[in-house]
């Protein structure tokens, strides 16, 4: 099970850090108990990660009223939200399905309008916005709107916002705080982790508690967690340079734009085609477009294919500009909101726990036998190979070694694929030149 999930805050005291906002909240919820709120809606904004949802959720417990979430960017929601506004989000709100919810007498029905800077809105038209602020302006039950970006929200038909709710903003919580959290996760899980790692995870992650914990439950495959994970836990500056430029790629409204992100990034069509592949759905969110979208990525993958049974690196221009600028001009439609990406899952799994661990005990035996010296020497020395394993020598070291995708992985990240496969060739080549080596 996902930790994140597993450990989400159940109560606003379990929230980690931003005391002031949480005060805030609770405050405002006493207002609504007694009826009398100062403001109907709070505004809850902040960066990705660091508890925003968990707290309107964690509220909702801490005072026993019911939930009702609606996610703003989903454009099946725009007519529910409307729906609320016209009939005034009053006595008895709606649900998710648009239905009504009868409320029993007295009991607070929470209305959480989640991304709500994402609004869906057609070009030109305010009818979202405006349809949250008639639904504040109407509503007899408390409103949370959630936003990362405050000044998105409130800008065009959203100024009267600012006048309507509180507002009131998630900051990210300090290293200290995040520390104590992974080490309260690792007390539940039975797991001894050393300090440094804890450490390293919770400044890497820059304040974001999601990554946070999403990293240490990848390291943590053993009882206990040592020193010698911690130059695992760096992915994430790297993530951010390829989540920056897919970004560029998947909103980008021409060709050129997207193939020259692609390029800016260096990383290959294998890695790449993987990383579209994940987050189109994110991006697009009209059927037809992510219909198009993934016929032109099946294409891109075909020519990657090929790329590798004719040994004919000229195809790989296509696939890399299908994935790119085929995907970007896949799309009739503008989405101007930003949205969060996702880590490929195949990619995420092979970072992941056991599958990890087997993988670079395999690789320090590979790697012992031929340096004649025992795994265990060999372990220590893989972070000293790293830098050995790049272009040619890469590959010639993955043939010579006999590697898996798994064992290179741990050396070359991302890259694994690619050289697995190019050694592939490099070794059937070999064996071929062999049988016809009479000297
Ligand atoms: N302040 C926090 N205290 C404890 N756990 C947290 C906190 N913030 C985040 N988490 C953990 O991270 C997960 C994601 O948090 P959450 O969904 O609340 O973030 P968010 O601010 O809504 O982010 P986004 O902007 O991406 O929606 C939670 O399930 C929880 O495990
Ligand atoms: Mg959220």
């Amino acid at each position: 099970m996902n930790w994140t999930e597993k450990y989400r805050p159940s109560s606003l005291r379990e929230v980690i850090g931003n005391k002031r906002a949480k005060d805030k909240l609770l405050q405002w919820a006493r207002e609504w108990q007694k009826g009398r709120p100062s403001k109907k809606a709070i505004i809850l904004y902040g960066k990705a990660g660091v508890g925003k949802t968990s707290s309107a959720h964690a509220l909702a417990k801490d005072f026993n009223w019911q939930i009702i979430e609606l996610n703003a960017s989903d454009e099946r929601n725009k007519d529910i939200i409307e729906k609320i506004a016209l009939t005034g989000a009053v006595n008895e709100a709606i649900g998710a399905n648009g239905i009504y919810i009868s409320s029993k007498e007295g009991a607070r029905k929470l209305i959480v309008l989640d991304e709500a800077d994402n609004l869906y809105e057609k070009a030109g038209d305010y009818g979202g916005k405006r349809a949250i602020v008639e639904t504040i302006k109407a509503t007899k039950q408390p409103i949370i709107l959630i936003a990362n970006d405050y000044y998105q929200l409130i800008k065009g038909s959203g100024q009267e916002l600012r006048k309507l709710c509180l507002v009131v903003e998630f900051k990210k919580p300090k290293i200290n705080e995040i520390i104590s959290l992974l080490r309260e996760i690792c007390r539940k899980e039975g797991i001894k982790a050393d300090m440094k790692v804890l450490y390293t995870i919770a400044t890497r992650c820059d304040g974001d508690i999601r990554s946070a914990i999403n990293d240490l439950q990848a390291v943590a495959y053993e009882r206990r967690i040592g020193k010698e994970v911690i130059p695992y836990i760096g992915y994430r500056d790297r993530e951010k340079e390829i989540f920056k430029a897919l970004h560029k790629i998947l909103k980008a409204k021409d060709m050129k734009t997207a193939i020259r992100e692609a390029r800016g990034i260096d990383e290959s069509p294998e890695n790449l085609i993987l990383w579209i592949d994940e987050n189109i759905p994110y991006e697009y969110r009209h059927l037809n477009d992510l219909k198009d979208a993934y016929e032109v990525l099946s294409k891109a993958d075909i020519f990657l294919g090929r790329t590798w049974k004719r040994q004919y690196y000229g195809l790989w221009s296509y696939a890399q500009e299908l994935m790119t600028g085929g995907v970007a001009v896949a799309k009739r439609h503008e989405y101007r909101n930003f949205v969060s990406y996702n880590f490929p899952a195949w990619l995420r799994e092979m970072g992941k726990s056991k599958q990890f661990r087997q993988a670079k005990a395999q690789l320090a035996q590979k790697i012992g036998k031929k340096m004649h010296m025992s795994s265990k020497k060999a372990m220590e020395f893989l972070h000293e190979l790293k830098p050995l394993f790049t272009g040619d020598t890469a590959i010639r070291l993955t043939a010579k070694l006999d590697l898996g995708q798994e064992e290179i992985y741990i050396l070359v990240g991302e890259k694994a694929r690619e050289i697995y496969e190019k050694a592939k060739e490099l070794k059937k080549n070999e064996k071929q030149t062999l049988l016809f080596n009479f000297k």
